[in-house]
């Protein structure tokens, strides 16, 4: 592979610093070099810095130069938080909410998931494979370079295996990372008429899949009705006693506890947030935690945000996602949920640019290869062809990427 040098970039947002969550204060002093350089060899980053020292960098047969003149380059988005990989749609629980049924009646009635896990439990590998694989190319050129994939539209060992493999496969074909996560506490099964012998089919096969190596994260869903705080307790230990990271959907809806007993489990990160009290907040603002806030689920369920602003006021460290799925947020637009954090959630476009890179490689284990522009850090870049950072987030609905690299081979080159 040549070596690839972009010189003359109009800013480089490089989010160097330390690789760890940044808190606070912190998610706002985002590191840009005006006229920048950046030079790419074997994948990963070898250079960068201002444009005047480009010129010792180029060895002339074997380099590839491009003028960066018309961009702001950042580190490849990542999307830390999707249910990827499923089959079908929904749209039929948007009829029955118009009618007054709320997201959590229609799952109790046997709808909402539970439709989900029969067509994911029917349908062939192949077929949740390109459903997927679309999906991901959909991401791509938003600008994704990494993803987090959930299994939990299974409900039985041979469906999670399917959904946990197709994300495996996934990673494959050339494209963005896929991070596999074990969510088998999605959902009850409907057929169980016992939670204890689900609870304990669960512990199975999370040490089945973890020998196999096909999930780096467990996830829960506590939240009322669904996984009790004790039942998340129970699944979360085990899955840390078995070398897992740990993540966990709380306080979407009715807020059970789940945010402290994350921190006090050292969770990778907890996420929805919406009904978070103050004290959790506070609880969150002292750890190593990244609280993930999903714009997008809250917009479809029609609730309001969670108190991102007010969250890093006191200190936390936030992640944005899109926790694309097919029953509260289906739509694979990072951009937009970033959009959200701008224009409903009042996050300045340096904390929105902090929240999707290194806080996100953060959540998912990977800050020392990705979310920020560091030598030796893998070559995950995207071109935006966009006047100013703040005009990424103004500008809302379209999609503002030039072009996508990933470990430096170029993925995707609009017209824009
Ligand atoms: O993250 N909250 C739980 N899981 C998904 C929704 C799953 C579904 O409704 O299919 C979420 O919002
Ligand atoms: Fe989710």
């Amino acid at each position: 592979m040549k070596r690839l040098i972009i010189h003359h970039i109009r800013q480089l947002v490089t989010v160097s610093g330390p690789n760890r969550l940044r808190r606070g204060a912190e998610m706002g002093d985002l590191k840009i070099i005006e006229n920048g350089f950046l030079v790419v060899e074997a994948g990963k980053i070898i250079a960068l810095g201002s444009n005047r020292d480009y010129l010792a960098f180029v060895n002339t047969e074997q380099c590839e130069l491009i003028n960066g003149e018309d961009f702001i380059v950042l580190p490849g988005f990542i999307d830390s938080h999707t249910h990827l990989v499923h089959y079908g749609s929904r749209e039929n629980d948007l009829e029955r909410q118009a009618k007054g049924e709320s997201y959590l009646d229609i799952l109790k009635s046997g709808g909402g998931i539970h439709q989900t896990v029969s067509q994911t439990q029917n349908a062939s590998f192949s077929q949740l494979y390109e459903k997927a694989k679309a999906s991901l190319k959909t991401m791509l050129a938003f600008g994704v370079t990494t993803v987090e994939a959930k299994s939990g539209y299974g409900l039985d060992f041979a469906s999670e295996k399917k959904q946990l493999e197709v994300g495996k496969a996934l990673n494959k074909e050339l494209g963005p990372l896929v991070v596999n996560t074990f969510m088998g506490a999605h959902a009850f099964p409907k057929t169980c008429e016992h939670r204890d012998t689900y609870l304990s089919n669960l512990l199975k096969w999370m040490e089945v899949f973890r020998k196999e190596e096909l999930a780096e994260f467990v996830d829960v869903f506590c939240e009322e009705g669904v996984f009790s705080l004790a039942e998340t307790k129970l699944i979360l230990e085990r899955a840390q006693a078995l070398g897992y990271g740990l993540k966990m959907h709380a306080d979407e809806m009715v807020s059970l506890g789940g945010t402290s007993l994350a921190v006090s489990l050292n969770c990778h990160s907890v996420d929805h947030l919406l009904v978070t009290k103050d004290e959790d907040i506070d609880l969150l603002a002292t750890s190593t935690t990244v609280a993930t806030i999903l714009p997008l689920t809250s917009f479809y369920l029609n609730k309001p945000m969670a108190r991102a602003r007010f969250m890093i006021d006191k200190g936390c460290g936030i992640a944005i996602a899109t926790d694309y799925n097919p029953g509260t947020s289906p739509s694979e637009n990072l951009q937009l949920a970033m959009q959200m954090a701008f224009l409903k959630g009042k996050l300045t476009p340096e904390e929105i640019i902090t929240a999707v890179t290194i806080n996100a490689a953060v959540s998912l284990g990977l800050e020392k290869r990705k979310g920020s522009f560091e030598v030796g850090k893998d070559a995950d870049l995207v071109f935006l062809k966009i006047p100013n950072l703040a005009y990424l987030l103004y500008h809302f609905g379209i999609n503002h990427v030039h072009s996508v690299y990933i470990g430096g081979q170029k993925l995707i080159e609009r017209e824009t």
